[in-house]
């Protein structure tokens, strides 16, 4: 597929709306089967899945598959995303780019998330797969060591020990990291104030974007390119 921005906030949307996505696009296949599954999640996964369907986190999505797409060609490439929750950054990969990664790998903590996604999204693309691990003790040269993968890691806010993670990214690792300054939320143990004090975090050889996207009363800060 590759749709609009537009039109997938219009999708996703519906889709919290408790509308069947496809709306007025009963002839995509993929969103018949997707609006076929919403009904087979509990009242607690589809809370979930609104929740990270929301304004906020598909403008940092598609803020990110933008400008990923603009430094590199993700077709030909493996993709692994730490703290991936239901796999909504994939899907919408997919729903975007008319030439995807060729493997995107969710990995993520909380087996209820990774089932929920397994469940629905696994099933409609080959190129998605679902694990449960720790981004803490995952290992990082599952994806190769040829410098070809990606590490997408949006949920930099929630590790309490960054610099520990960054240490396990072999040298020259393509990586995305997004981090935000919404310290309100107990669950972002490591927020930071602006890109600056991200980079601090997270030096690497090769900076090939970096940037801060205003949200309501905070900003998501993304960083693009090799450890
Ligand atoms: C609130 S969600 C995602 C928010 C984020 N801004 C995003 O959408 O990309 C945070 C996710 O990170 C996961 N997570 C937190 N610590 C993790 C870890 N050590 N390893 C893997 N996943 C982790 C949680 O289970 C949860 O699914």
């Amino acid at each position: 597929m590759t749709l609009t921005q537009e039109a997938v906030r219009e999708i996703t949307t519906s889709i919290r709306q408790n509308k069947a996505p496809a709306s007025r696009r009963d002839g995509i296949a993929e969103l018949r089967n997707l609006a076929a599954r919403l009904g087979t999640l509990t009242k607690q996964e589809r809370a979930g899945l609104d929740a990270a369907i929301d304004d906020v986190q598909v403008s940092s999505k598609l803020w990110l598959i933008d400008e990923l797409s603009k430094v590199t060609d993700v077709a030909s490439r493996q993709m692994l995303v730490v703290g991936a929750w239901y796999g909504i950054l994939p899907l919408l990969m997919n729903w975007q780019l008319a030439r995807p990664p060729e493997r995107m790998l969710c990995i993520d903590i909380d087996p209820a998330a990774v089932t929920a996604g397994e469940r629905l999204i696994g099933p409609l693309y080959d190129n998605i797969e679902y694990r449960v691990a720790d981004a803490m003790t995952f290992d990082y040269q599952e994806l190769g060591t040829d410098g070809s993968s990606i590490v997408v890691n949006t949920v930099c806010e929630h590790l309490p020990l960054f610099g520990t993670w960054w240490h396990l990214l072999p040298e020259g690792q393509f990586v995305v990291l997004q981090s935000n300054d919404y310290f309100i939320c107990p669950d972002h143990v490591n927020a930071v104030t602006s890109i600056d004090e991200m980079q601090a975090q997270a030096p690497m050889q090769q900076v090939l974007f970096q940037g801060a996207l205003p949200l309501l009363k905070w900003h998501r800060f993304m960083l693009i390119g090799r450890k």
